[in-house]
């Protein structure tokens, strides 16, 4: 079948009244018209492999870093901190887990943005100078906000997913840790 037979190239003229002589795919000189379907799958399956092949050199989300620790919370107990470790690290801290396929673009970019987002908003490891929204943590995890679903679609991230009862010690140590609640004993804050 070639192009000519395809209704659709008649539609597509209509549309663009301005400039009725350019129709599909840039077709101009005479012959071209003669393209079969399947060689332009074909052309549009190597720009698209050209295309993922081009994202892949984009510097953005290829670094994966992990800054050092310079402070974390003074964690009421050990089991408050793995339980953060496993629900919240990845995106809070500079302890993150970078999975295989955050080397591959486009989901690269996804995760580095989630991570920067993440750690501009609470960072645990540099909680000692900059406790940012730790006060809403609390809050965020009762209301079901955080860790955010679509860190689990698919499988994915299993380990993080915390049971009601594990979610509730959560909170619980988390409230019993100094900066976690409003106000929250860190000693700077109003009057106490
Ligand atoms: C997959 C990455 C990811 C995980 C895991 C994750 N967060 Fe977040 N978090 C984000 C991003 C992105 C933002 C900023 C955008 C937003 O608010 O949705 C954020 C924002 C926050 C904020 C700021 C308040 C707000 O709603 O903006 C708090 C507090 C927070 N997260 C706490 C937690 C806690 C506690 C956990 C673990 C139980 C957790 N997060 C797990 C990505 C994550």
């Amino acid at each position: 079948m070639t192009i000519d037979d395809d209704p659709g190239s008649q539609e597509l003229a209509f549309d663009e009244p301005s400039a009725p002589h350019r129709r599909r795919f840039g077709r101009r000189g005479p012959g071209a018209g003669s393209m079969s379907r399947t060689r332009m799958a074909g052309f549009t399956g190597l720009g698209c492999l050209a295309l993922f092949g081009l994202m892949q050199v984009v510097p953005y989300g290829r670094t994966h870093s992990n800054p050092p620790v310079t402070g974390e919370p003074r964690w009421a107990s050990t089991e408050t901190r793995d339980l953060a470790v496993r629900a919240c690290y990845d995106c809070h801290s500079n302890e993150t887990n970078y999975p295989w396929y955050s080397n591959v673009a486009p989901v690269s970019w996804l995760t580095q943005n989630h991570i920067d987002e993440g750690r501009s908003k609470l960072n645990f490891s540099e909680f000692a100078t900059n406790p940012g929204e730790a006060e809403e943590a609390v809050e965020v995890l009762a209301e079901g906000e955080m860790p955010p679903n679509y860190y689990t679609w698919f499988g994915l991230h299993g380990a993080s997913k915390l049971t009601e009862d594990e979610k509730l010690q959560l909170i619980a140590g988390l409230k019993a840790t100094p900066g976690f609640t409003e106000g929250g004993g860190r000693g700077s804050d109003d009057g106490d």
